[in-house]
């Protein structure tokens, strides 16, 4: 099955994880799903070929240009998905002006589509020459161009620090202070480069150029909003799926079913709880799920992804009302 799902992917978006993803999500006929991540729709079509005749799909993305590829892969769904071009951030406004305000399943595939990372217009990667855009859909005001070119040196030191886990943070601050304005991905690449020796295989940029896409993005403060909305939407039982791709991101998502499964969150010195807080969810794995090194052999894009799943339950009082 997975063999044939890889043959059938193309030169295009390989979607990571993509029979786990189905394992858990465990899509079914006339279930509503919601994919906040859609991209080029890999995901959502094996959502609704498992879900036919008539399982739902709600399909999300701030990038137009994803969207518009993932309406002519799911073409033949018609009547079964609704598409918004829309920022994740406001799931529950999305969701229940589209009529899926109770699901089944949610997934948040975290990060860049090959889309977008494989056009250099759009910023993203530092192996081709573009403008240091690095925004995921054109409403977003921040360009990387703008970080780079007019913070001041300590608050980029903090930047790639913090978002890139940058050792080498001050020393590439203050040589793009140095040399700056940079417009290009090429010239901050290749600045990097100069000033920060190659470590292995892994391209001397790449947590420069990953800092700056998160602030870019603001995809920590998106992802920290996004989840508990998810947990609102989903039925008692409907699961929520996550698959990130850096250590920051995977950290929010393990901390907030975390606590989502106690049922109080008071510090622990308060002899008494105080926050009322009730568990809403039920961690299905107690390890992130990775991918195996012949998915990892197939796309190396996906080595660094991590797969987190929980279950929604049911209110303390929907148990007590039987
Ligand atoms: C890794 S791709 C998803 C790939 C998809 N699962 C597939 O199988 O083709 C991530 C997608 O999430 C989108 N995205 C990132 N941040 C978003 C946000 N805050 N709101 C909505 N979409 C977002 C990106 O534009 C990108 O298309």
């Amino acid at each position: 099955m997975k063999e044939r799902h890889y043959e059938r992917a193309s030169a295009s978006h390989i979607p990571v994880l993509y029979q786990e993803v189905l394992y858990w999500l465990a899509p079914q006929a006339g279930q509503a799903y919601i994919d906040a991540t859609v991209g080029l729709g890999g995901h959502a079509e094996g959502i609704l070929e498992r879900s036919s005749p008539d399982g739902r799909l709600l399909a999300i993305d701030v990038d137009p240009q994803a969207l518009k590829r993932a309406c002519q892969r799911l073409e033949r769904f018609e009547g079964r998905v609704v598409f918004v071009e829309g920022h994740f951030a406001q799931l529950t406004k999305i969701a229940r002006r589209s009529g899926f305000s109770s699901v089944a399943g949610i997934l948040l595939d975290l990060g860049v589509s090959s889309l977008q990372l494989a056009d250099p217009a759009r910023g993203f990667s530092f192996q081709q020459d573009g403008p240091l855009d690095m925004r995921m859909g054109p409403e977003m005001p921040l360009t990387a161009e703008e970080i780079v070119n007019t913070w001041p040196e300590g608050e980029l030191a903090r930047l790639l620090w913090e978002y890139g886990e940058e050792r080498f943070a001050r020393r590439i601050a203050r040589a793009i202070c140095a040399e700056r304005p940079l417009h290009t991905t090429r010239e901050l690449a290749d600045l990097v480069a100069r000033v920060v020796k190659r470590r292995g295989r892994i391209h001397p940029a790449t947590r420069t150029f990953q800092a700056l896409r998160i602030a870019v993005n603001e995809e920590l403060r998106s992802l920290e909003q996004v989840l508990p909305q998810a947990v609102e939407l989903l039925a008692p039982g409907g699961r929520l799926v996550v698959i990130s791709f850096h250590s920051l991101e995977d950290r929010i998502v393990k901390r907030f079913i975390q606590q989502e499964s106690r049922d109080c969150i008071c510090p622990p010195k308060l002899p008494q709880c105080v926050c009322g807080h009730v568990a809403t969810l039920r961690p299905l794995v107690k390890k992130p799920i990775r991918p195996s090194p012949k998915e990892i052999a197939f796309n190396p894009r996906s080595r660094s992804a991590r797969m987190r799943v929980a279950e929604r339950l049911p209110s303390k009082e929907a148990v007590r009302n039987g």
